[in-house]
């Protein structure tokens, strides 16, 4: 349904003009600095800034880009997160954020030494929350003055997957449970 590949500095404005407004922007990036107006040249240069953050693109079959994730391992090596996932507008509610997180979580447990991917989504997010809880996601715990958005403040959530609870939803997932 999808295809994956490393995001290119070409590919920020398309990425860009998925993010709507100021409480977008906040929803999909958190506190990662940015700031509105949102340009191009703010995601590019986060991109090119830091070559640990593993930004990639996701495709429909004819090579529109249709969504945007971050995978970012940490010093250890033993944990990956997973951030800035986004699907465009236009496609969203069509099964490409789902086909998008199996995607990222294949590639996060390619490596065997990563044991487990967490991520930080917003209380108010609740269809991500669903989202992710589907892929066997935990809630660990909440921050509830994660960022101050027109005066008030977004608590958040840092939820977990470890590789064991991933395999689980994996085998389910294609209709194999006793693998
Ligand atoms: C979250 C997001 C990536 C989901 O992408 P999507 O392509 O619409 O998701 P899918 O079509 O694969 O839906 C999968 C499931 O996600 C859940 N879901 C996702 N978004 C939802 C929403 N806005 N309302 C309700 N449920 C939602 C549903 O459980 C859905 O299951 P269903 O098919 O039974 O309805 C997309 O809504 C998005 O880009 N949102 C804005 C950015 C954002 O909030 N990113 C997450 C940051 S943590």
């Amino acid at each position: 349904m999808i295809e994956v590949r490393a995001f290119e500095s070409s590919d920020a404005r398309k990425v860009v003009s998925w993010i709507d407004d100021f409480e977008a922007l906040i929803m999909w990036s958190g506190n990662s600095g940015f700031t509105w107006p949102f340009e191009a040249g703010q995601l590019a240069d986060f991109h090119a800034s830091d070559p640990g953050r593993r930004l990639h693109v996701a495709t429909d079959p004819d090579g529109t880009p249709v969504g945007h994730f971050m995978l970012r391992t940490d010093p250890s090596g033993r944990s990956v997160r997973l951030g800035m996932v986004v699907v465009s507008p236009a496609a969203r509610g069509q099964g490409y954020g789902e086909a998008m997180v199996e995607a990222a979580l294949g590639r996060a447990f390619a490596d065997p030494a990563v044991e487990g991917v967490d991520l930080g989504v917003y209380s108010r997010n609740t269809g991500a929350m669903r989202l992710y809880e589907r892929f066997g996601f935990r809630r660990e715990r909440t921050e509830p003055k994660a960022t101050l958005v027109a005066g008030e403040w977004w608590p958040s959530i840092t939820m977990s997957l470890r590789r064991d609870a991933w395999g689980a939803t994996e085998r389910l997932r294609r209709g194999r449970p006793e693998a």
